[in-house]
């Protein structure tokens, strides 16, 4: 998952994190999280993870929602998958609302949140002008998972 996440940082266009990654330090993260309270899902492909999501639940009933997935493996619905099983957990968890911020230039990702049922709520934070991974606007959406209010795309 560490080395995944060092290849998509990397790319200095999806996630904002500024590349090297420090793969002990995020290997440690990742377990951090599967030992709390977060939901962690992956793709994988043979014996390799080629996708991941994380649902991180606030106090407030929200979950935090960060994903991503291989180069050589986008476009093929494993993105689409990510989001289905992690809305699917958020829901039995109880959590009523699933956000995130997504750069405004990353249309791939922007079209999977909208099939997925999430809706624009406005802009985040403007980090225009920070380090390289982290430049650009940035807006918020999210989408409700109470019972009966999601309305997810086939
Ligand atoms: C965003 C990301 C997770 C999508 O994963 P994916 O596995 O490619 O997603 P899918 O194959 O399930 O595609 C889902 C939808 O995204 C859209 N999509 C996929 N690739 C696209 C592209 N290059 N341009 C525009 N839309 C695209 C399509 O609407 C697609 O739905 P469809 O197949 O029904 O038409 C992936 O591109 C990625 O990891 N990018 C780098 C990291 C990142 O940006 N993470 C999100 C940070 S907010």
């Amino acid at each position: 998952m560490a080395e995944l996440f060092a290849a998509v940082a990397a790319e200095r266009t999806g996630i904002a994190s500024e590349p090297p990654v420090d793969i002990d330090e995020r290997t440690a993260i990742f377990v951090a999280g599967m030992a709390g309270a977060a939901g962690t899902f992956v793709a994988v492909a043979g014996d390799q993870i080629v996708g991941l999501i994380r649902v991180k639940p606030s106090h407030h009933g929200f979950g935090d929602l960060a994903m991503l997935v291989h180069r050589d493996w986008r476009g093929r619905g494993a993105g689409s998958a990510l989001v289905g099983a992690a809305i699917d957990w958020a829901r039995g968890q109880g959590l009523h609302k699933l956000s995130l911020e997504v750069f405004a230039h990353n249309q791939a990702a922007i079209a999977l949140y909208r099939k997925s049922g999430f809706a624009e709520e406005g802009a985040a934070p403007d980090s225009t002008g920070g380090p390289a991974a982290n430049s650009g606007t940035r807006s918020s959406w999210a989408c409700r998972c109470d019972a009966g209010a999601l309305t997810r795309a086939p």
